[in-house]
């Protein structure tokens, strides 16, 4: 790996992949090259392209308009939207940011009050610009890894002059490619029916993915990727952009009049300032470029790598995670301490190992309408409050856990008679609710306190090993008490830097506790989260149908320990589809591993099913969640959708296949597999029968036609030595 500056061109690469930049005429960082690695650089290729020589570059003779840019700024001749955007005292915006120095780091550095990934095994580049007529520096930090082809990207803003400026826009990249002959594949949804595939030809003029709602929310996801003609899962050059953000995010495309494709993403500009005083700075969300020449699966397995590696952290991050039952399914308001001791208890005999006890247990809350805030056992429910509860799963041998909502305050709570200026609100306006609640102001630091100890003596009360981190509405009227008037429009970011400020204190006085982060479902589903909390909800959809596109797309970027995944009761409740348990439990091994349902009421035949399937999960979960994770059908094409993971030392595989609807007089058909060795042979657990890796790549596996609904059928490779 190696960070090298050769004939005036930056030169990152880790030996497979090469990320290129040029100086024109020694001053503007321009984009020369991403992709493929390259043995040299021979000569500044992007100013031939122009028609120039790179030493002669002058702003006057060749527009910075037809130049592929690394740092673009609006007012200096490019007339496309830039990356920075910066209103001086004066009221211009024009920003001539000149390279100034460079320096390169092992590993990178900590970016302050954000989550970002870790640096082990990576080099840093920082290129220095400077704007000569007022002070304006801005850091450009570029990391590049030895085991993932990412790289990633974020920009540091000084305010080294006099005068105070405002940041009106701050994106945290931007690549620009000379062509646009690509496909924009983006993740879109809503409540129930997160992150859905969308594949679009570019076209000129803009295009991408963005939210105002304060979240990185359901119905959008920050990641978008150009994808060349022709690519499917394991064929084409995919080059892809993740944002490590959970707020309001901005990914845009703008093709230009020469069919020149400008990719940037960063926090949405939307209602966005921040005013840089003289020697104070800003420092961007950082965001992963990840290049691939085999399809979606080859960009996935970089991003799985990055995860794993380098983003999700604490004792849980790489280790046996339990299996768990969560009540909210099972009772949802409507439960007390027997009733959740006995779940707890028929699960613990089938070997389920941590009851979670959802939402309902504080203040007076019978229904989602009161008491978000006041984190106070009911003992109504709890006549032992929360730690004679706990006391009793611990003592029959369960670990537990705990759904909190912390960010969230309803109108008919102690909180908000206390302090109804605590949540954001514009001034008199009616305060508009969603689902009955309001959301705190995370910008003041008296908030933040009293929700980090009020939610830190729950935790502790409840001597919790698991924590479910829920948030169930976005923000809609911006406002807050303490905040200046010409300050409001950063309330969107630090309203993100107060939750990041909140999540880090809490789960570092909680070490050894299980995070899951939530929102509605997967509406946080975002690399911000994951830095914070090792696992997130992945949708509020349980249905093993709806779960196989939602879990297919999650995994573009995400591997599987990263997605909650529960089998629920049936009918199931968001969609009134009754699927087998056993394909049911099929698909929540593609996340981490759970329950959702009153298990008290399954027939002893399911018990035993259940008993079984948790003694598989435990055998098999270094493969499952761990292994190298493939799609190899997917359920957006028809009927049917398959995925696999070899385990790291390449020893063992789980393959699984979910047929939907039956067809009559239909033919069993062959699945081809991925990821094998081809020189080695596997037996199957349960037909027994052995295969050779290169017939299970070349010609498949036989999955049977079945003839009723949404049946899912499992391998479980085993490498056999000869
Ligand atoms: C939304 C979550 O996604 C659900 O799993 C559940 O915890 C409810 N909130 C509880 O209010």
């Amino acid at each position: 790996m190696s960070i090298r500056f050769e004939n005036g061109v930056f030169h990152l690469t880790n030996g497979r992949v090469s990320y290129m930049i040029s100086l024109a005429g020694g001053k503007y960082p321009l984009h020369l090259y991403w992709g493929k690695k390259l043995r040299r650089v021979e000569d500044d290729l992007t100013m031939r392209l122009a028609g120039r020589d790179a030493n002669d570059f002058n702003l006057h003779e060749t527009p910075l308009d037809r130049l592929p840019q690394e740092c673009p700024t609006f007012g200096m001749g490019d007339m496309r939207e830039g990356m920075l955007h910066i209103r001086q005292e004066d009221g211009t915006t024009a920003l001539d940011l000149q390279f100034v120095s460079h320096e390169v780091m092992k590993g990178k550095p900590v970016l302050p009050g954000l989550p970002s990934a870790r640096g082990e095994m990576a080099e840093t580049l920082i290129l220095t610009l400077k704007d000569p007529e007022n002070g304006i520096r801005v850091d450009l930090l570029y990391t590049i890894w030895e085991d993932t082809d990412t790289i990633a990207r974020s920009a540091r803003i000084y305010n080294e002059g006099k005068e105070a400026v405002t940041l009106e826009k701050a994106l945290s990249v931007c690549v620009d490619f000379t062509e646009a002959d690509y496909h924009l594949l983006t993740l879109s949804g809503g409540w129930a029916r997160e992150r859905a595939m969308e594949l679009r030809p570019l076209v000129q003029g803009d295009q991408g993915t963005s939210t105002v709602r304060g979240a990185s929310s359901v119905q959008t996801s920050p990641f978008m990727a150009l994808l060349s003609p022709g690519t499917d899962e394991n064929r084409g050059q995919v080059y892809a952009m993740a944002l490590c953000y959970s707020g309001s995010f901005q990914g845009i495309v703008q093709v230009d009049q020469f069919r020149a494709a400008r990719m940037m993403m960063g926090i949405q500009p939307f209602d966005f300032s921040w005013r840089i005083d003289p020697g104070t700075d800003f420092q961007t969300p950082e965001a992963y470029l990840t290049w691939s020449d085999q399809g979606l699966n080859g960009m996935s397995q970089q991003f799985h790598q990055l995860v794993r590696e380098h983003i999700v952290s604490g004792p849980y991050a790489k280790t046996h995670r339990p299996i768990l039952i969560n009540n909210w399914e099972a009772t949802y308001f409507d439960f007390n301490e027997d009733k959740l001791v006995d779940i707890a208890d028929c699960a613990r005999k089938r070997g389920i190992d941590l009851f979670v006890l959802d939402d309902g247990w504080f203040g007076h809350r019978d229904q989602d309408n009161s008491s978000l805030g006041d984190w106070k056992d009911d003992m109504r429910k709890l006549p032992g409050g929360l730690r004679g509860l706990s006391e009793k799963i611990h003592g029959s041998g369960m670990k537990f856990g705990l759904w909190v909502e912390p960010e969230m305050i309803s109108p008919d709570s102690e909180l908000y008679r206390a302090h109804p200026d605590w949540c954001i609100h514009a001034g008199d306006r009616t305060r508009i609710e969603c689902r009955h609640q309001l959301v705190l102001d995370m910008t003041r630091a008296d908030v933040r306190q009293y929700v980090t100890e009020s939610i830190s003596q729950a935790l502790e009360r409840g001597q919790v090993d698991y924590v479910k981190w829920d948030m169930n509405r976005n923000i809609n009227m911006v406002g807050s008490a303490l905040l200046p008037a010409d300050r409001m429009k950063e309330f969107h970011h630090r309203y993100i830097l107060g939750v990041y400020e909140v999540m880090r204190a809490i789960t570092e006085r909680f070490p050894r506790v299980l995070f899951e982060s939530c929102a509605g479902g997967g509406g946080r589903f975002d690399l911000g989260m994951m830095c914070l909390m090792p696992q997130a909800w992945t949708s509020d959809d349980t249905d093993a149908w709806m779960r196989c596109r939602i879990q297919y797309a999650t995994s573009l970027v995400f591997p599987p320990c990263c997605m909650g995944a529960h089998v629920s009761a049936v009918p199931n409740h968001q969609t009134g589809r009754s699927t087998p348990l056993a394909t049911r439990a099929a698909v929540a091994m593609g996340g981490t591993y759970g329950y959702e349902l009153d298990i008290r009421k399954l027939p002893e035949e399911e018990l035993q099913e259940i008993e079984k399937l948790n003694q598989r999960v435990h055998a098999w979960q270094d493969v499952l969640l761990y292994g190298s994770f493939y799609r190899l059908q997917s359920p957006y094409q028809g009927n049917e959708s398959a995925w696999m993971s070899v385990s790291q030392d390449g020893k063992r595989a789980v393959v699984t296949h979910v047929f939907a609807q039956s067809q009559p007089n239909a033919r069993s058909d062959l699945l081809k597999l991925t990821g094998l060795d081809p020189a080695a042979d596997y037996r199957e657990e349960i037909s027994g029968k052995t295969y050779g890796g290169d017939a299970l790549m070349q010609y498949g596996i036989p999955v049977d036609a079945p003839w009723n609904d949404y049946k899912a059928q499992q391998f479980w490779l085993e490498r056999v030595d000869r």
